[in-house]
């Protein structure tokens, strides 16, 4: 299998860089994704990074997974909360994962205390802003 991870993005997080900056911060995502790339080139992995605000869109990048990414990084967005859908391809496709939000989801309303990810995830990475990706590439170096 080749040395790839699958970056995905859910619903609204192409607007980072205007969206709610008190909790998502500055950077828009293509800078995260810049980031990602550099480091991802650094450590040797080969980045796929997408967004989608589409839920069965996410499902089917996540079925197509299996043998093509050694490790999903997933920050959901709001689909965390909600999508049995996102779970279940994720429970099918046996892919790694590793969950990512910008903010810290524990600390706010409670419907963001609940994630349909966390189950099945290797580990949970919240409330670091874009660095999280950076940290969950950081991660998978360390496992490789
Ligand atoms: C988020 C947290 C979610 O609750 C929210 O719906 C998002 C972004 C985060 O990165 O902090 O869209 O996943």
């Amino acid at each position: 299998m080749s040395n790839s991870v699958l970056i995905l993005n859910g619903p609204n997080l192409n607007m980072l860089g205007t969206r709610e900056p008190e909790h998502y911060g500055q950077d828009t995502l293509s800078q995260i994704e810049d980031r990602c790339r550099k480091l991802g080139a650094e450590l040797g992995w080969e980045i796929d990074f997408r967004q989608s605000n589409n839920e069965g869109e996410l499902v089917t990048w996540v079925q197509e997974a299996t043998h093509v990414h050694q490790a999903i990084i997933l920050n959901a967005g709001a689909y965390t909360h909600t999508s049995i859908a996102i779970h279940d391809a994720l429970k099918a496709s046996g892919v790694s994962v590793i969950e990512v939000h910008l903010s810290n989801i524990f600390q706010r309303e409670e419907f963001r205390h609940t994630s349909y990810i966390s189950g099945l995830a290797d580990g949970v990475i919240c409330g670091f802003g874009g660095v999280g990706y950076e940290l969950a590439l950081r991660t998978l170096a360390v496992k490789k």
